[in-house]
């Protein structure tokens, strides 16, 4: 049976990484979340107190990610494979909105997506693979047989994050949550190394209004139709 290569992109908080765990269990594909990657360089830098280097030097702080280590474990717990920081599982740690108040600007810098893009070409594609992010059809995989690109309302993004947050224990406001992915949106799609775009023959999907369930039978169908032809 052939294996795919699907690619989901899409602005923050729209559902990328449950709609790819469900289609990566459906299919038996391996499934990665590239932003746990960034998330992950994030929550070292935020560990380390290096953070401030962002803003007056960059070159040290490239410098001081190198005793960094990240990879990934299958989990039977939650069936997805599960990312490592210096072989410490960081999956709950990297969701926190403090992370997500730096991880855009840490993402943005060429040498670390260098460093990420290598990472997640490693994957090995003959066993079927999901995965998501920002640069997956563009940069990452520019041949993948589907490219999704998932968008939603600001304020719908906001709840269902919200929503996640509060249901995990965090205490967070519905109006950070909601500047945080404005504000990542913004520097995402406005940086020079691999903003997120909207690749010619990427499928948009708009589920402002619509299940999980019902996109996983739009993508069903796209899967299906790869699969046959
Ligand atoms: O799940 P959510 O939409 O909150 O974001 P994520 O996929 O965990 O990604 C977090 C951040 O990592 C994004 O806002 C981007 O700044 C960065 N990222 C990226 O630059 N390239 C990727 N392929 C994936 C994530």
């Amino acid at each position: 049976m052939k294996k795919l290569t699907i690619a989901i992109d899409g602005y923050a908080s729209t559902g990328k990484s449950s709609i790819a765990k469900k289609i990566a269990i459906k299919y038996g594909y391996i499934y990665i979340n590239s932003g746990s990657m960034y998330r992950a360089v994030t929550l070292f830098a935020i560990e380390n107190k290096i953070l401030g280097l962002l803003n007056d030097n960059i070159d040290l702080f490239i410098e001081k990610l190198n005793r960094i280590s990240i990879n990934f474990r299958f989990s039977e717990n939650n069936l997805i494979s599960n990312v490592f920081l210096n072989n410490r599982n960081v999956e709950k740690d990297i969701g926190s909105l403090e992370v997500s108040n730096y991880v855009s600007k840490v993402a943005a810098i060429p040498e670390i997506r260098k460093e990420m893009v290598k990472l997640q070409r490693n994957v090995d594609r003959g066993k079927g693979v999901v995965m998501d992010g920002r640069d997956i059809g563009s940069v990452v995989f520019p041949d993948a047989d589907i490219k999704l690109f998932l968008t939603a309302s600001d304020a719908v993004r906001a709840s269902r994050r919200f929503e996640e947050m509060i249901n995990n224990g965090s205490s967070v406001s519905y109006d950070d949550i909601l500047n945080n992915i404005r504000n990542r949106d913004k520097i995402d799609s406005s940086r020079s190394d691999s903003p997120l775009i909207i690749e010619k023959d990427a499928v948009v999907i708009d589920n402002s209004n619509m299940s999980i369930d019902e996109q996983i039978n739009q993508i069903n169908i796209l899967i299906n139709y790869k699969l046959a032809n």
